[in-house]
């Protein structure tokens, strides 16, 4: 998306530009995939330029390129055990429990490889984001194998969901970073995140859920009246 066709723009902006603050000198550094986590990206190329030092692991090939082309030195779980910090945005997040949809970029799968290696998650998004249950605007993203997906997809249904095929904008079958498909499962709004989350897991060809449970430590909220912080 264009950002003058984004109406969050400033406010993703504000969001994104005060999560970079708390990236230290030295750190390993979790890098989002989306509108919003793109603004991390280009704040934290120009502490970098600045004079700060950091490694980053990128949760997409699209933000692994945003950083490298701005000069931020990439690197992998081949040279870091752990990430100290990892900012990236999200679809839903319920406001209680702050249990969160990802995944509507496509890079749900290691956007969660790399939010379960790391001390701290924080979550950055407008306020549109924010409801009292999850699934009550978005649909579940679902990565599956390429393989036998239309069976995959029919068990998915056995939970519950209306389960339609994510394609590209040109029709043709979304693929991932990982070469795999999404599938977009609508639960309507769901009662139990957690077990929901296990379930789909429990499915053969089921790589991933974009249901992040008790996974953000700090979520960061960005509206008319500036960035509000909730913390787990
Ligand atoms: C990508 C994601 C994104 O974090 C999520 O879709 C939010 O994107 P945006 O900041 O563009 O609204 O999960 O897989």
């Amino acid at each position: 998306m264009r950002l003058v066709d984004d109406p969050a723009a400033n406010l993703k902006r504000e969001a994104g530009e005060q999560a970079a603050l708390l990236v230290e000198g030295g750190m390993v550094v979790g890098l989002g995939t989306g509108s919003t986590a793109a603004f991390v990206i280009a704040a934290l190329a120009r502490r970098h330029q600045e004079g700060l030092r950091f490694t980053a692991i990128a949760t997409s090939e699209r933000s692994a390129k945003q950083a490298r082309d701005l000069g931020i030195e990439l690197s992998d779980f081949g040279h870091h055990d752990a990430i100290d910090l990892t900012i990236d945005g999200a679809d839903e997040i319920e406001r209680g429990s702050l249990n969160l949809i990802k995944g509507l970029g496509g890079a749900l799968l290691r956007e969660k490889i790399v939010a379960a290696a790391s001390r701290k998650l924080v979550i950055i998004a407008d306020e549109r984001k924010m409801v009292r249950h999850l699934g009550e605007h978005t649909a579940v993203p679902v990565e599956v194998t390429p393989f036998g997906w239309e069976s995959t997809a029919r068990q998915l249904g056995v939970l519950g969901a209306r389960v339609s095929a994510r394609h590209d904008r040109v029709g043709t079958l979304f693929v991932t970073d990982g070469g795999n498909m999404i599938l977009d499962c609508n639960f309507g709004v769901i009662d139990d995140p957690a077990g929901l989350e296990r379930r789909i897991g429990e499915i053969v060809g089921v790589i991933e859920s974009g249901l992040f449970i008790q996974r953000a430590s700090l979520v960061l909220v960005a509206g008319a009246d500036g960035v509000a912080r909730y913390e787990r």
